[in-house]
């Protein structure tokens, strides 16, 4: 049997009921998923929930329930959340089921055989909120990094020899560029395992609660050992049969559990125990409200029960409530940085892309096969300009599949419809209905392969509406393009065939009369300085002076747009080990996608000051170019981050 595809989700904790946020992973590898049967790939989607954990047991006393039952009932949230999205997965984990206990005390044991685990005493502290061990130098005024509360341990514990696999990993990474990603978050596990790997403490004391250690009741397995091994113990490990599925091809997470926890560890974990490494593991940004993270303890989630109500108190149909939520979380996938996701974030996208540029495309495409061809998919040809424009978004939105690049790739499905409507407007097919010109049947057709197109390139995304798109151009529910490759053959037109009366697929928000009940976004900040018009030379100065100036390379990891500021860009730029937050005003010469993971020169000693209520903590060298866009400077060739410029 050929290997299978194998993308997985983290296994969310059921100490609390999901949010936007956890679906935001499910629908990524839902899209990849749907993606891949597009390419004929045989794909097994693995999600699931972890409910070994401390403050899952904690939070199963604090409701009063027995935690089994609690377990049991709060997974099943995440089932549902599941279901409303249209989320196709094939393997539903959870980790307090018989199978994962077996497989966790296994490789427990495989790695112990091989002399990777040893025991120790464990003194430090524990932080249950984020299920981690923290070091006394890592404490922030008496909390841990995250800021929460911690608790102090000293136990004797089973260690893992992390420490041994800092090179091997770094080695690995070098010989898979594909590794961790996107490269932006690679650099920062690199300078992570690079500071030394410690050995984890892997085993807590039993609190009747979790997998215990084989051969010793008194401790249970730490819980991001045992939950890290659901991604391999779900293939079947080690029984016969596993490798049809192992190595998982991608492993989605947001950041926060991928430089230590994912990229780290776990790869280590498989390394100790003999078994290959995944191909890919890739980590996401968060959904923030104001440069929080959405989280149920800040009180600023979003769910989708609350997205869906909303778009169905819209005039959106319960199918399409769900595209229209699947499109807002992938519309703004936070993949290099963070996202804010406000209503009014959601309400552009979805007026601009769907209720305006689809919809209008859409309806104006059927109203002129009615008025001009009897309501019947006229006989032509398409422009092979048309053709070779929508096989132009194909290509780009397969390159940004290959980098995980999701919402690149919605936006090449979109780029044809935006196409279409400039195609429109450029051949007035109204002008040439006029004057009987022979040219309109061609342009007609050509109008209805965009759309057809379109639906295929979007189906991964917006599975329903696609369905609605297809059924409005005559078409019948078996002909939904189910192979990625025919998406723009221009033989698959339905000449002869009638379409149906237009009807919007989606309705248009009222922005104006929409209830913003997110928290408001951030004041307007003072415009940035316009750029300076050509300079007169300044006044000669001596070498000590230009030496003071401490100019050294960076690497952009983040890059972001100030919300309400037409000038500024957030960039989180990474120089040695430290990471700066720099706010350029080059929004209008950069997109903050083709920034991040690019070198530039940074001053370092420059005073931090405020820009746009953010501390800017350096400044980044650019030229002014003739139109008035900055020019950034970077190192001809690669320089380690950190090198002094002079
Ligand atoms: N149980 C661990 C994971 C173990 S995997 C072996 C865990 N669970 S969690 O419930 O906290 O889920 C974290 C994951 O949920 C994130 O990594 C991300 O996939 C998703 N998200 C939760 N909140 C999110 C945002 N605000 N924004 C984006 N993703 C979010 O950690």
């Amino acid at each position: 049997m050929p290997k299978q595809t194998y993308i997985t989700t983290p296994i969310y904790y059921v100490n609390g009921k999901p949010h936007a946020g956890h679906a935001l992973t499910m629908l990524v590898c839902d899209i990849e998923k749907r993606y891949h049967g597009m390419l004929g790939h045989d794909t097994v989607f693995l999600t699931g929930t972890d409910e070994n954990a401390l403050k899952v047991l904690e939070a199963a006393q604090e409701a009063g329930e027995d935690p089994q039952a609690f377990v049991d009932r709060i997974s099943q949230t995440f089932v549902e959340v599941a279901r409303q999205l249209g989320i196709e997965y094939d393997i539903f984990y959870r980790t307090t089921s018989p199978q994962h206990f077996t497989a966790v005390q296994r490789l427990f044991q495989v790695l112990r055989d091989n002399g990777y685990v040893y025991l120790d005493k464990y003194e430090g502290w524990y932080d249950v909120s984020a299920e981690t061990f923290v070091r006394e130098a890592e404490l922030v005024d008496g909390k841990s990094p995250d800021g929460n509360e911690v608790r102090w341990v000293s136990e004797e514990n089973y260690f893992f020899k992390l420490s041994a696999f800092g090179d091997r990993l770094l080695a690995h990474a070098d010989a898979n560029p594909e590794f961790w990603l996107p490269v932006g978050r690679a650099a920062e596990v690199r300078s992570f395992i690079q500071q030394g790997l410690r050995d984890l403490c892997i085993s807590r004391a039993n609190p009747g609660w979790g997998v215990p250690v084989p051969g010793d009741d008194s401790k249970v397995i730490y819980v991001w050992f045992d939950a890290l091994i659901n991604y391999l113990a779900a293939t079947g490990w080690p029984e016969p049969g596993w490798e049809d599925l192992w190595p998982a091809d991608v492993h989605w997470m947001a950041k926060e559990i991928f430089t230590r926890f994912h990229a780290t560890t776990w790869p280590a974990m498989l390394m100790a125990a003999g078994v290959p490494l995944p191909k890919t593991i890739i980590a996401h940004g968060w959904f923030t409200f104001n440069d929080a993270k959405m989280s149920k303890s800040k009180g600023n989630v979003v769910t989708v029960a609350d997205l869906l109500t909303w778009f169905g108190e819209i005039g959106c149909s319960p199918e399409m409530a769900r595209d229209a939520v699947r499109f807002a979380l992938a519309r703004v996938l936070p993949y290099d940085g963070d996202a804010n996701f406000g209503r009014e974030e959601i309400a552009r996208h979805f007026n601009a892309d769907l209720a305006n540029d689809l919809g209008n495309a859409l309806n104006r495409t059927i109203n002129m096969v009615q008025k001009f061809c009897g309501g019947v998919v006229p006989t032509g040809t398409v422009d092979p300009e048309v053709v070779s424009a929508a096989q132009e978004c194909q290509a780009k939105a397969e390159g940004f599949f290959a980098t995980h690049e999701l919402h690149k790739a919605l936006d090449s499905g979109l780029e044809i419809i935006r196409f279409l409507n400039r195609y429109i407007q450029e051949k007035a097919p109204w002008t040439l209905a006029k004057n009987e010109d022979a040219s309109l049947n061609d342009v007609i057709v050509s109008m209805l392969y965009c759309l057809r197109v379109a639906e295929g390139l979007l189906r991964p995304f917006v599975p329903s509406a696609c369905d609605a798109l297809l059924a409005q151009l005559g078409y019948g529910n078996t002909d939904a393009t189910t192979e990625w490759a025919i998406a723009t053959d221009p033989a698959r037109l339905n000449h002869g065939k009638p379409v149906q009366d237009p009807s919007p697929l989606f309705p248009r928000i009222d922005l104006k009369a929409m209830n913003s009940e997110t928290p408001t976004s951030e004041p307007t900040p003072v415009a940035a300085p316009a750029p300076a018009p050509a300079e007169a030379a300044r006044p000669t100065i001596e070498f000590p002076d230009f030496a003071r100036i401490d100019l050294r390379v960076g690497r952009v990891l983040e890059a972001e747009a100030v919300e309400n500021s037409e000038k500024l860009l957030k960039l989180q730029v990474l120089v040695g080990e430290e990471r700066r937050q720099v706010i350029a005003g080059i929004k209008q010469s950069y997109e903050p996608d083709e920034l991040i993971g690019r070198q530039v020169i940074l001053v370092m000693n420059l005073k931090p000051r405020k820009m746009a209520g953010l501390e800017s903590q350096g400044m980044i060298l650019a030229a002014d170019g003739p139109d008035g866009k900055a020019i950034l400077l970077t190192p001809e060739a690669e320089a380690p981050e950190g090198t002094s410029v002079h």
